[in-house]
């Protein structure tokens, strides 16, 4: 008995699985599930005492070690918590899951859909030139803020971004970043080339890319990464582009 408690103790958690109504330390009631991957699950949540809605991200104690990696995640977003286009932390806690340590990461709601999501409602699964820009305007301009303050996304596709609202062009939301170590240049380079690989997709990639106007495909660049950097430079160069195109 003693040895399988120990095993239990040390082997891996693929899944909190949390039911709907589960209390966490009495200051959260877990509502659904939002979102799983290697790291964690995320849930929507009640803040019990103000009935506010917020997001927490449980992660898995073997990809949390000393708790490392949540301690970053938490440190980088309040780092960036005056960038508008980035989730707000709100705090970190601890709880005990089967006699483990877990800790979790909470944050704001984000009420909308991710972008994958946003476009699988779309007719065509994709949105026309003009809306796209409009879109990547938004990400570019977010994101510029990020890489004003020296930190950078790192993990930008279609999943990892949130359409808050939508109409007269978009407000958006990232989540999800890479928080390993500080920033290089390479880092900066690489969300210009993902943000354009984002703009691409919701063009309706590949089968789309040839009927799309000139300046539409200057933009994408084939996706060619050297070809990107050598005419858009950084996220500032893109987003001045972006605001003088003549329509
Ligand atoms: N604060 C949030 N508000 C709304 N949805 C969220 C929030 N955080 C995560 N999600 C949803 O959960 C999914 C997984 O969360 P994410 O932080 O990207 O973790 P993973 O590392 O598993 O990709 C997201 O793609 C999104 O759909
Ligand atoms: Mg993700």
């Amino acid at each position: 008995m003693k040895n399988k408690n120990l095993k239990f103790l040390t082997s891996k958690i693929d899944s909190f699985s949390f039911k709907e109504g589960k209390l966490i330390n009495q200051q959260y009631k877990i509502i659904r599930m939002l979102g799983s991957g290697l790291e964690g699950e995320v849930y929507l949540v009640e803040e019990l005492h103000t009935k506010i809605l917020r997001a927490i991200k449980f992660f898995k104690p073997h990809r949390n070690i000393k708790n490392k990696n949540a301690k970053l995640y938490s440190k980088k977003l309040h780092k960036l918590r005056n960038c508008q286009a980035i989730l707000q932390y709100v705090s970190m806690g601890e709880m005990i899951y089967w006699g483990r340590q877990i800790f979790f990461l909470v944050s704001e709601y984000l009420e909308g859909d991710t972008l994958s999501k946003y476009l699988s409602k779309q007719k065509g699964k994709r949105i026309d030139s003009f809306q796209s820009i409009l879109l990547l305007h938004s990400l570019v301009s977010g994101l510029q803020e990020v890489h004003a303050e020296k930190e950078y996304h790192g993990d930008l596709h279609l999943d990892n971004i949130i359409i808050e609202r939508y109409g007269l062009g978009y407000n958006v939301k990232v989540l999800d970043m890479f928080y390993h170590g500080k920033s290089s240049s390479q880092d900066y380079k690489d969300d210009l080339c993902d943000v354009i690989r984002v703009f691409y997709d919701i063009l309706g990639g590949k089968n789309h890319y040839n009927k799309h106007q000139d300046h539409v495909r200057f933009i994408c660049a084939g996706l060619k990464k050297n070809l990107i950097i050598k005419r858009f430079k950084n996220m500032s160069f893109l987003k001045y582009y972006l605001e003088n195109l003549k329509w």
